[in-house]
């Protein structure tokens, strides 16, 4: 199972690597998305989702509030999701991705740390 967790993880950060860094350079630095990164896009949102169900999987015993913490970070991913798949030409989308992107890397430091043993 550790191994699971391990190649889970390993995942989850890949994906999130890719997709938020390919969204970042398309606001930041290109001020569009780059053609060609739609295909990695989907497959780094496919690795987050299915890395993510593993990694809630594996937890044993969770308090109450890590569902509430863990209900908004969801909400924000599907928001960072949704404007990487239907993303057109609006870079103030770009923006406001990012801004959700940043939120749930801080959320998913507190859901680790109280849920440790
Ligand atoms: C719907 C998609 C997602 C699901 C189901 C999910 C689920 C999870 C779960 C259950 C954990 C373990 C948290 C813990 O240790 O208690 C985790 C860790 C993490 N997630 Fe996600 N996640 C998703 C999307 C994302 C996205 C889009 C990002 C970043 C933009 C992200 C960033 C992280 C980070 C940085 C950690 C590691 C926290 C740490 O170990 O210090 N996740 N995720």
């Amino acid at each position: 199972m550790d191994a699971v967790v391990a190649v889970a993880r390993w995942l989850h950060f890949s994906g999130i690597i890719i997709l938020v860094g390919g969204l970042f350079y398309a606001r930041v630095i290109a001020h569009d998305l780059i053609p060609g990164f739609k295909p990695w896009g989907y497959g780094a949102i496919g690795a987050i989702l299915v890395s993510g169900v593993v990694n809630i999987l594996s937890k044993p015993s969770l308090p109450p509030h890590y569902y509430v913490w863990f209900g908004v970070k969801i909400l924000l991913a599907l928001h960072l999701f949704g404007v990487a798949v239907t993303y057109r030409g609006k870079q103030r989308l770009l923006t406001g991705a990012l801004i959700s992107a940043a939120l749930i890397v801080g959320i998913s430091e507190v859901l680790r740390y109280i849920s440790l043993p």
